[in-house]
């Protein structure tokens, strides 16, 4: 989370508050730039949004050196004091960072009371430190300061000292971009892919240095690393829109579950040896969030063909656990941004361990790309909202394809089977354009559960992901409380919840379970809930949102599209910021 973006360059402040839009889905607590000239840095932040900060900015002359920040916060409330960039207490230094420095209480306590604090931010810490080390060499000051921190953090230096960036970095993402125009670093690939002609990614435990000779790259000891430079992928043109990215994303769903299954094709598909797909045990899926519910769905499905123990794991609880991790043991490591901190610590656990290491993510070159061993792109394209919904739809098809090819690599899923479901994909795309172009039904839904007091999401089986996938995006963007159930659980105390202020949305898309819905549905309406059913079946005292027929082991993929609809109209109905929801940030790259 937060966005860091330093340039050199003719128009530093311009281009660096053109980065910090791009970058704004990472955080919008606050925003910040410092510039650089001649004998001084001057600064210029504000608590809210980006667009705030342009208006402020013009404050700040023109100049060749600036460092921006857009925050999300961790340590300290939401205000300008604690926005970036920080200043050492002498005003030769400035730095801003993503991450969280764990033992900044520590290292305040070393650098004494005559410091004087203007934040009660972590990072404040590292700018003071860097005046203190500084003595003559701003390389050895950057080098040394980079040894007292512990923690993740990317961090980008500017210095009245001379006309070069310094960057610092442990875990949290750094991308370097070299172009004719100048040179920058950043927080996020895509941000830059665009005007860089050159990019390297800067690996962990690494200074690197960036001057009008190129980048070079240290480690903390201060010796040379050798860091390869490539050509970036061109990430699509940022485009404003009219109205919400999310609104648009999930209208693309259609148009990308297209380019996801030709992309997959192209790509060959699951890159396993005979032998490592034969050895195997068992299967895990590891995300977050959305990318977590992705992991679930598919578990549910693929547990129908694939005669092996398939486990979905939310990453910040693996770390801590002890799953086996073993050569016969394949990890899926799912993340839209592949930046995902706990996602990518829990990677880096099961490559230690020695298990199958696959990232299946929308960025492929990414922190979770250079950790796992092979990677499958879900072409989402960019995903700007902060609640992700074509990238779930094309995390789930994609995952489907690569279990179908495991199940037939190891004679669990048969040729017959294998078309049934991959020809069955060519029907998503218009199965699902159907219930967008035919919203009218959702809209009027959500101007009667905006006023509920709670909404319960309720499923069986490979139907329970898809509830858990809707409740997030619900909460997410309207802050209506909400929790999803496996549906024969309610009886086992949700259902003292039960009243007329709460809504129920019963997802039902198995045939052999469609009597037991039935029963769960009833259990609620007489205790007063009303329900929404989302279904190719009617249901009696529910409101029908009727599915299309599909394939039982693509329905997940239909089925949550009236979901992320009905949560966007809700949310709009209570005229909340749908792409920018209170508290969170597209990008969570902290543990
Ligand atoms: O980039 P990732 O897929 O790793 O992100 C994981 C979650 O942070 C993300 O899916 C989050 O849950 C979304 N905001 C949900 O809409």
């Amino acid at each position: 989370m937060c966005g860091i973006f330093g340039m050199t360059g003719v128009g530093a402040v311009a281009g660096t508050l053109k980065a910090l839009k791009l970058l704004e889905y990472r955080g919008y607590d606050s925003a910040g730039i410092a510039a650089r000239r001649e004998g001084r840095i001057d600064i210029c932040k504000t608590e809210g949004r980006v667009a705030k900060l342009e208006e402020l900015v013009c404050s700040l002359k023109e100049t060749d050196v600036a460092i921006g920040h857009t925050r999300w916060a961790t340590h300290g409330a939401v205000c300008t004091a604690n926005a970036h960039p920080f200043l050492s207490q002498n005003g030769k230094f400035a730095i801003v960072h993503n991450g969280i420095i764990e033992n900044y209480l520590e290292l305040k306590k070393k650098l004494g009371d005559d410091v004087h604090f203007t934040s009660q931010t972590d990072s404040e810490t590292a700018a003071h430190l860097l005046e203190r080390n500084y003595q003559g060499n701003v390389l050895d000051a950057v080098l040394h300061t980079a040894r007292q921190l512990k923690g993740s953090f990317a961090i980008v230096i500017t210095t009245v000292y001379d006309e070069k960036l310094y960057a610092i970095k442990s875990k949290s993402p750094l991308i370097a971009g070299i172009s004719q125009k100048g040179a920058c670093f950043c927080s996020d690939i895509r941000c830059v892919s665009h005007w860089a002609t050159s990019v390297a990614v800067t690996p962990d435990n690494t200074v690197a240095e960036l001057s009008s000779d190129g980048v070079r790259f240290f480690d903390f000891s201060g010796n040379p690393l050798s860091v390869p430079f490539f050509a970036p992928e061109k990430a699509e043109a940022y485009e404003s829109v009219e109205g919400d990215f999310m609104l648009k994303e999930i209208r693309e769903i259609p148009a990308r579950l297209r380019i996801a299954k030709e992309g997959y094709v192209r790509s060959g598909g699951l890159h396993l040896s005979a032998e490592e797909a034969r050895r195997l045990k068992r299967i895990y899926l590891i995300g977050c969030g959305t990318a977590y519910n992705s992991g679930l769905q598919v578990a549910a499905v693929a547990r129908q063909w694939l005669n092996l123990d398939i486990f979905s794991v939310i990453a910040s609880e693996f770390i801590y656990d002890n799953y086996i991790a073993d050569g016969r043991s394949l990890f899926f490591f799912i993340s839209q941004s592949g930046e995902t901190a706990d996602t990518v610590r829990a990677a880096e656990r099961v490559t230690k361990s020695g298990g199958l290491t696959y990232a299946v993510t929308n960025t492929s070159e990414s922190s979770l790309t250079f950790v796992c061993k092979r990677t499958t792109n879900i072409y989402a394209g960019a995903e700007y909202a902060v609640a992700s919904t074509k990238a779930y739809n094309c995390q789930l098809q994609t995952l489907t394809l690569l279990l179908l090819d495991l199940g037939r690599m190891r004679g669990s899923v048969s040729d017959a089977l294998y078309m049934e479901i991959f020809g069955g994909m060519n029907f998503l795309p218009e199965a699902i354009g159907d219930i967008i172009d035919n919203s009218r039904i959702l809209i009027n839904l959500a101007e009667t559960i905006k006023d509920c007091s709670a909404v319960f999401y309720i499923g069986r089986t490979a139907d329970y992901p898809t509830a858990c996938e809707g409740s997030l995006k619900l909460k997410e963007i309207s802050y209506l409380h909400s929790e999803a159930y496996p549906a024969g659980e309610l009886k086992h105390g949700t259902l003292a919840l039960m009243d007329p202020a709460v809504a129920v949305v019963a997802i039902s898309t198995c045939d052999a379970l469609r009597d037991k819905m039935a029963s769960s549905i009833t259990e609620v309406t007489s205790r007063g809930a009303r329900v929404i059913s989302v279904s190719p079946d009617v249901f009696t005292d529910a409101t029908p949102v009727i599915l299309p027929k599909i394939h039982p082991a693509l329905a997940g993929i239909v089925s949550v599209v009236p979901l992320q609809l009905l949560a966007y109209y809700v949310a709009k109905a209570l005229g909340r910021d749908v792409d920018k929801p209170r508290n969170l940030a597209k990008s969570v790259t902290v543990e």
